[in-house]
């Protein structure tokens, strides 16, 4: 499975802190956004990945990121034009998808919580093809998230019958349905291309997310899943939704002393980089607390 990371757009409800910024680029406590949702990837075992940024901005993460190989995994670039919505990722990402299932998660989209790297990778196996005996399954069809929360008409709304199944999506309405908000993060089998090539803009002349969604509920092939009370999720959007996220990450590093979102860590614990490879990184740091954290991890 591939992964997009979609860190565009032009991010005004931070105005000014994106005057000449992006967004993705933020720090989030101690770590530049987009080391969340790189991180949330890597935990899904995705190792080919997609950034998509504006013209502006790429350059920047380039510059953060390089082409992964520090990580052991690949990175490539790729610029939107203009905002022009969040499925339009899946035609800049035609010829990167190639005949793969894909990932995409939103750049500012933060996940946290006891359970998630399995809920993580059991997603992305539902896609691989399964051989049972002689007979070979490979299911298809899309993976999203329902999470409650208190404010669910600025969100993606998903609405449940009672055994579970998703009876109707909204994007942002006046009013919901269900107080279940739908997070950046969704799992496509290889037909998202086709159905994004079909996609009319909305009103607010975008090509929604939502409206992928509502193809794969017509085809009955749109699997949610809850994120329960463990989880904790962010959408860090707005100066309040920033420093909640970093007020959270300071208070959980603090206090158990390990790191959210070290994505050297993750690559190191999942053997994709070895001893030598991190002990060149930590070498090339200077003095700080993620040094010293990655440093602890070399006496393990
Ligand atoms: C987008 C999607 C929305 C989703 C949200 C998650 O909204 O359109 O369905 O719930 O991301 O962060 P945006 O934040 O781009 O307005």
């Amino acid at each position: 499975m591939k992964g997009i990371i979609l860190a565009g757009g032009s991010g005004t409800r931070l105005f000014p802190l994106t005057k000449s910024i992006s967004k993705q680029i933020l720090p989030v406590y101690d770590k530049p956004m987009i080391y969340y949702p790189l991180s949330v990837l890597m935990l899904a075992n995705i190792k080919d990945i997609l950034i998509i940024s504006t013209l502006r901005d790429v350059p920047l993460f380039e510059r953060l990121l390089g082409n992964g190989e520090q990580l052991g995994i690949n990175i490539k670039y790729k610029v939107q034009d203009s905002p022009n919505g969040i499925a339009e990722a899946f035609l800049i990402g035609e010829e990167f998808i190639g005949d793969d299932n894909v990932a995409l998660i939103l750049g500012d989209n933060i996940f946290y919580g006891n359970g998630f790297s399995k809920i993580l990778e059991d997603s992305v196996n539902y896609f691989k093809i399964y051989r049972k005996e002689k007979e070979v399954t490979n299911k298809n069809g899309a993976i999203i998230f329902g999470y409650p929360v208190k404010n669910p008409s600025d969100y993606g709304v998903v609405q449940f019958d009672k055994d579970g199944n998703v009876v109707s999506l909204q994007e942002k309405p006046e009013k919901a349905k269900s107080n279940f908000a739908i997070p950046g993060l969704y799992f496509y089998d290889n037909t998202v291309i086709k159905k994004s090539k079909i996609l009319k803009p909305s009103e607010r002349k975008e090509l929604e997310i939502t409206s992928i969604n509502e193809f794969y509920l017509l085809e009955k092939k749109l699997k949610t899943k809850v994120l329960g009370r463990g989880m904790t999720w962010f959408d860090t959007g707005t100066p309040k939704g920033l420093l909640e996220a970093s007020n959270f990450v300071e208070a959980i590093q603090n206090r158990q002393g390990f790191y959210i979102a070290c994505i050297e860590e993750i690559a190191y614990t999942k053997g994709w980089i070895d001893k030598n490879k991190l002990v060149e990184i930590v070498d090339k740091l200077k003095k700080s607390d993620y040094k010293k954290y990655l440093e602890s991890l070399l006496k393990k």
